[in-house]
């Protein structure tokens, strides 16, 4: 049995209280899963204004806490509630930064320009929150350029500091292409001192670069699955960090996410139109035939569906589905259904394709978290043609409700679906390897061939794929080495000369 560790967590997402994705899920569960395991952890996320404190009883806690950056002393007030098991989550509420539309960007997707002071701000109050209510954290674990300069905060600032100073750090890079780099001009605000701005730690051809520096801080950095871990320390890759992470050596991979099956299983799903499972299948129908309802498809039990959800952001490869499936909907005796929003020229096609195959397409422009829980139950497949990945979830909510995956084998999603074998019919899923609207168009013709020509095969791939677990319970228990390990690095970097 390991240790009972402190573990503050600070992100800028979490689910239920704020989402734009799979970081929201991941900050939700995990923390959840290591409380279960015995450890003290405590979250601390932004007070964003679009989030209804009374839906989650939160209420106020401290109602004054200062937080010197490097140029000004900043102001705020902080409220708390506890979320599942117990875990203790603490919002901070800034005006200035957190009361506004949207989390990272306007409603035009313009991003908020002050990020690089709102984000350094949550990573010390964050900081200054633990020592508030002295809470001695052994670890701090941070997600993404957002929360990493706490890393370097911890390093730089709070060497000395009684409840900070023994703190060891972990990164958990989301994903490597959001790197945070801002103006050189918000660097005195982030205080980290003129002589940690340097090519090695913080420093990006002149620019401020808030993931390097978390890297290069960090008692440890972990990635969200091993095939991305390795992908983005290869070198010359276009994320451009593989120096960075080589240098951690063995304190750099990849630990891939858990599902939360507490909100994400056939069996107890309540957004769904009926529940079911891996031996009563009959409920599946029932979701298919609603889904097909809500999108104004034929219903009709025998028509494979394909869904997709996601941001139309590049790394999603939703402008690779687009020909592929206008193409494939008119070959193929398919229905189609897309949930999502980003891209507004991706937005137009996706709104438009209902009205250019009626009764077989159906969209969703925007974000909806109950629709994403009824497209994974109703569906036959669901395709990720993602250019990278660093882990995805959506493929691993599909294998539990049945539906089977359609994927381009990269990162999280190369390391979660077995591709199937037309010779044995093993298999958990579809994948593909060139990110062309060519390879997507034959995959799904090998699914579709697959759904009505070896439907011995289909059953056999829906029972494998809907027993595969996922469970937070051994991604946690990776972490816990994880801590394990960046505790010890901590404790030999005490011992180099300061
Ligand atoms: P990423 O974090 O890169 O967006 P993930 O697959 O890790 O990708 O997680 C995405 C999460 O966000 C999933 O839980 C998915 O269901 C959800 N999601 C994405 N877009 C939407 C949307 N438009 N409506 C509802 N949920 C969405
Ligand atoms: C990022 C990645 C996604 C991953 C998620 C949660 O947003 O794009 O692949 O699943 O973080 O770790």
């Amino acid at each position: 049995m390991s240790k009972k560790l402190n573990i503050l967590m600070i992100s800028s997402e979490m689910v239920p209280f704020a989402k734009t994705g799979g970081l929201a899920d991941v900050v939700g569960a995990l923390p959840v899963h290591l409380k279960k395991m015995g450890h003290d952890v405590r979250v601390v996320i932004p007070n964003y204004s679009m989030i209804p404190h009374a839906d989650y009883g939160i209420t106020p806690f401290i109602d004054f806490m200062n937080v010197w950056m490097g140029t000004k002393e900043e102001y705020c007030r902080v409220h708390n509630t506890r979320i599942k098991n117990d875990v203790p989550v603490y919002l901070i509420e800034h005006d200035l930064f957190f009361n506004r539309w949207g989390i990272y960007h306007d409603s035009d997707m313009n991003d908020y320009i002050d990020n690089p002071k709102r984000f350094s701000f949550l990573a010390q109050a964050g900081l200054k929150l633990a020592e508030n209510i002295d809470f001695k954290p052994d670890i701090v674990h941070v997600h993404d350029w957002q929360s990493a300069l706490a890393a370097a905060y911890l390093k730089i600032w709070h060497w000395e500091n009684p409840v900070l100073g023994s703190a060891a750090s972990v990164l958990t890079i989301h994903n490597a292409a959001y790197r945070g780099i801002y103006p050189k001009t918000f660097y005195d605000y982030i205080g980290l001192g003129k002589e940690n701005f340097n090519e090695e730690s913080l420093e990006m051809f002149g620019a401020v670069d808030f993931l390097k520096g978390g890297i290069f801080y960090s008692d440890l950095v972990t990635t969200v699955s091993p095939s991305y871990g390795e992908d983005i320390k290869r070198p010359f890759n276009e994320f451009g960090l593989a120096p960075n992470l080589a240098n951690k050596g063995k304190n750099f991979y990849g630990i891939l996410n858990g599902v939360d099956y507490d909100e994400w299983s056939p069996e107890i799903d309540d957004n769904i139109a009926a529940n079911f499972s891996k031996d009563k299948m009959l409920g599946k129908k029932k979701c298919k035939a609603d889904l097909q309802k809500r999108f104004n498809l034929e219903v009709d039990e025998t028509i494979p569906v394909i869904g997709a959800i996601g941001r139309f952001v590049d790394q999603k490869g939703f402008q690779n589905l687009a020909p592929a499936i206008r193409l494939a909907l008119n070959d193929m005796r398919i229905q189609f259904v897309i949930l999502g929003s980003g891209d507004s020229g991706l937005e137009h096609f996706y709104r438009e394709l209902p009205s250019n195959c009626r009764g077989r397409a159906g969209s969703y422009i925007g974000y909806n978290n109950e629709l994403s829980h009824i497209i994974e139950a109703g569906c036959d497949f669901f395709i990720m043609p993602s250019l990278y990945e660093p882990c995805g979830l959506n493929q691993m909510y599909s294998m539990k409700y049945g539906t089977l995956p359609i994927v381009r084998a990269t990162g999280g999603l190369n390391d979660t679906v077995e591709n199937y074998d037309e010779a044995s019919g093993s298999g958990t899923g579809f994948k593909f390897f060139d990110s062309s609207p060519q390879a997507v168009y034959y995959t799904i013709g090998w699914a579709v061939s697959t759904y009505y020509d070896r439907k011995e095969h289909m059953k056999k791939m829906i029972s494998a794929a809907m027993s595969m677990d996922f469970s937070w319970d051994k991604s946690a228990r990776e972490y816990e080495k994880a801590y394990e390990r960046a505790i010890e690095n901590k404790m030999n970097y005490d011992k180099w000369p300061r």
